[in-house]
């Protein structure tokens, strides 16, 4: 049994130890914003956030999240009501085919979190972990950039 907080809601599984955390929020929570790429750690597709840190949630076991704080995108707004980054994604037409939208925000939300003014350079260098193959990166970038502004104009 594992208890975590996901998106500010306590939930216990009962999965075996080293299930994915991925699979344990798509498949026991019903939170599919994080998607299965290549499931080695290697494109990105699958990030969230835990305790404020990009990490890869497929290559990560369910234990090692017992008391932790999990955020995934649907923990960033909803539909109706769209956070920052993901208004800024939307207005910057930044996805194609949006496999790697949600991967990619999770791992700027956590950029922009310890570092609310980054650079062009910081926001490349960080999100180099995850891949895009359609190639949309400089609206992505754009994107990113927008997001730290509505967040500065939100905080001021
Ligand atoms: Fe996790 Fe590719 S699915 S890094």
């Amino acid at each position: 049994m594992v208890t975590m907080v996901v998106n500010g809601q306590r939930h216990t599984v009962e999965v075996e130890p080293d299930t994915p955390l991925l699979y344990v929020l798509r498949d026991e929570l019903g939170l599919h914003a994080a998607k299965y790429g290549c499931g080695l750690g290697q494109c990105g597709a699958c990030t969230v956030m835990v305790d404020g840190q990009a990490v890869f949630s497929c290559v990560t076991p369910v234990l090692l999240m017992q008391g932790r704080e999990v955020t995934t995108l649907e923990g960033l707004g909803t539909a109706e009501a769209p956070g920052p980054m993901q208004r800024a994604f939307i207005e910057e037409q930044a996805a194609q085919c949006g496999f790697c939208i949600p991967g990619m925000m999770m791992r700027a939300q956590a950029l922009l979190a310890r570092n609310p003014r980054a650079t062009d350079d910081e926001i490349r260098a960080q999100l180099q972990s995850n891949l895009c193959r359609c190639g949309t990166h400089a609206r992505i970038l754009r994107a990113v950039r927008r997001a730290a502004g509505l967040m500065q104009t939100a905080e001021a």
